[in-house]
C-alpha cells in the first residue's frame, strides 16, 4: 500500500511537470509569431515622428503588417523580413521591441533624422544580414554585441554621431563584406583585430579621429577592394610589401593623416589599383619607379607631402 501510494504521488508530480512544461512551450510559441512582429512595429510606429504623416496613416492595425509601407515579409512564414524606411524624412528612436523581429534580415533607415542609442535588444536579430543607419543622428559607442550578429554581411553606420574607441570592436565579423563607419567621432587605435575579417571587401572609416599606426593585419585582408581611412590621425609607415596580400585592391585612401617615410616600391605590385590617395601626409623621398607601371590608375593624389624628384613624361 505504501509503495502504491508513493507511485501514485510520483505519477502526479511527473504529470504536473509535463503539463506545466508543455504549457510554457505553448506560451513561448504564442510570443514568437506574427503577433509579436505586429507589436514590435507598433512600438516602432509610436517611436517615429513623421511630419508628412505617411507612417501614422499607412501603418494601420486593420491590415497585415506585410502590407505596410517599408515592410517586406517572407513568403514562407509571413514574418517581417525587411524594414526599409530610407529617405522618408522621419525622425525618432529605435525601440527595444525591434529585437523581437526574429526573422528580420534587412534593416535600412538611411537618410532620416533618427537619434539616440541603439538598444541592446537588437543583439537578438540573429538573421540580420544588412543594417544601414547611414545619415542619421544616432550616438553612443559601436556596440560590442554587434560582433554576436554572426549573419551580418553589410554594416553602415556612416554619417552619424557615433563616438568612443573603436579598438577591439571589429573582431568576430567573419562574414562581413562591408564596413562603413565614416563621418563619425570614433577614436582609439586600430588593433590587430582585422585578421578576423576574411570576407571584407570594403573598409571605410574616413573622417574620424583614429590614431596610432596602421596594423599589419590590415594589409592581410585578402578580399579587400577599398581601403578608406581619409582624414584621421593615423601615423607610422606603409609596409614595404603593401600589396602582396591585397590582390583585389582598387582604392587606397589615406589622405589627411600623419603617415611618414617613403612610398614603398611594393606599390607596383598593386596590379588592379585605380585610386591612390596619399595627399597631406608626411611622405618624403622619391616616388618609386615601380609606381609608373600601374596602368590601371585613374586618380592619383600625392600633394601636400615632401616628395622629391621629377614626374616622368
Ligand atoms: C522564435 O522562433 C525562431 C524561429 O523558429 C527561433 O529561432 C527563435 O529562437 C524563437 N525565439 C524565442 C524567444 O522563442
Ligand atoms: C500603404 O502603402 C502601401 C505601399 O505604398 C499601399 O500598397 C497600401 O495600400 C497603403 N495602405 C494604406 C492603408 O494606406
Ligand atoms: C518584445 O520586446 C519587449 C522589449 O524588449 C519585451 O518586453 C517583450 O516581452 C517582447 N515580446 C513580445 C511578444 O512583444
Ligand atoms: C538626404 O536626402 C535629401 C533629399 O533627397 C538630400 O537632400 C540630403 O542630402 C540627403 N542627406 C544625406 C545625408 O544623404
Ligand atoms: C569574439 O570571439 C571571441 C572568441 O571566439 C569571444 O571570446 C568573444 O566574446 C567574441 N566577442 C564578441 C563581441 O562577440
Ligand atoms: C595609440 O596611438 C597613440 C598615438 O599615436 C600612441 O601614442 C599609442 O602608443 C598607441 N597605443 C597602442 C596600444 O598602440
Ligand atoms: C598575414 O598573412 C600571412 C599569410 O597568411 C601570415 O603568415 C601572417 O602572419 C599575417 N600577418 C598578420 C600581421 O596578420
Ligand atoms: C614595368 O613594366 C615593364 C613591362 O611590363 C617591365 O619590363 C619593367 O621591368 C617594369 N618596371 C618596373 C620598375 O617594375
Amino acid at each position: 500500500m505504501q509503495t502504491t501510494y508513493f507511485l501514485f504521488v510520483a505519477a502526479l508530480v511527473l504529470l504536473h511537470f509535463v503539463t506545466t512544461g508543455s504549457a510554457s512551450i505553448i506560451v513561448a510559441n504564442n510570443h514568437n509569431n506574427s503577433a509579436s512582429d505586429h507589436n514590435a512595429l507598433l512600438a516602432f510606429k509610436a517611436a517615429i515622428f513623421d511630419p508628412q504623416r505617411i507612417i501614422p496613416t499607412n501603418w494601420s492595425t486593420s491590415t497585415s503588417v506585410c502590407n505596410w509601407i517599408g515592410i517586406t515579409c517572407n513568403a514562407r512564414h509571413h514574418r517581417v523580413a525587411a524594414i526599409d524606411l530610407s529617405y522618408m524624412r522621419i525622425a525618432g528612436t529605435m525601440p527595444p521591441q525591434l529585437g523581437n523581429l526574429s526573422f528580420l534580415v534587412r534593416l535600412n533607415v538611411m537618410n532620416n533624422s533618427f537619434h539616440g542609442h541603439l538598444p541592446t535588444e537588437l543583439s537578438r536579430l540573429r538573421r540580420l544580414k544588412y543594417i544601414s543607419l547611414e545619415g542619421n543622428a544616432f550616438e553612443g559607442e559601436l556596440p560590442s554585441w554587434l560582433g554576436g550578429l554572426t549573419a551580418l554581411r553589410y554594416l553602415s553606420f556612416r554619417d552619424n554621431g557615433f563616438s568612443g574607441s573603436l579598438s577591439g570592436r571589429l573582431s568576430n565579423f567573419t562574414k562581413l563584406e562591408t564596413i562603413r563607419l565614416g563621418f563619425n567621432f570614433f577614436t582609439g587605435n586600430l588593433s590587430e583585430e582585422f585578421s578576423a575579417l576574411p570576407k571584407l571587401k570594403l573598409l571605410e572609416i574616413q573622417y574620424n579621429q583614429l590614431a596610432g599606426p596602421l596594423p599589419l593585419a590590415l594589409f592581410n585582408l585578402s578580399s579587400l577592394q577599398v581601403f578608406g581611412f581619409t582624414s584621421n590621425s593615423l601615423s607610422g609607415y606603409l609596409p614595404a610589401h603593401i600589396c602582396d596580400y591585397l590582390p583585389q585592391l582598387q582604392g587606397f585612401y589615406l589622405s589627411l593623416n600623419n603617415i611618414e617615410g617613403e612610398i614603398p616600391s611594393g606599390i607596383g605590385e598593386c596590379s588592379g589599383l585605380q585610386v591612390l590617395s596619399l595627399s597631406y601626409n608626411k611622405f618624403r623621398g622619391y616616388i618609386p619607379k615601380e609606381f609608373w607601371n600601374l596602368t590601371t590608375l585613374t586618380q592619383i593624389a600625392l600633394g601636400g607631402n615632401d616628395l622629391t624628384g621629377k614626374l616622368p613624361t
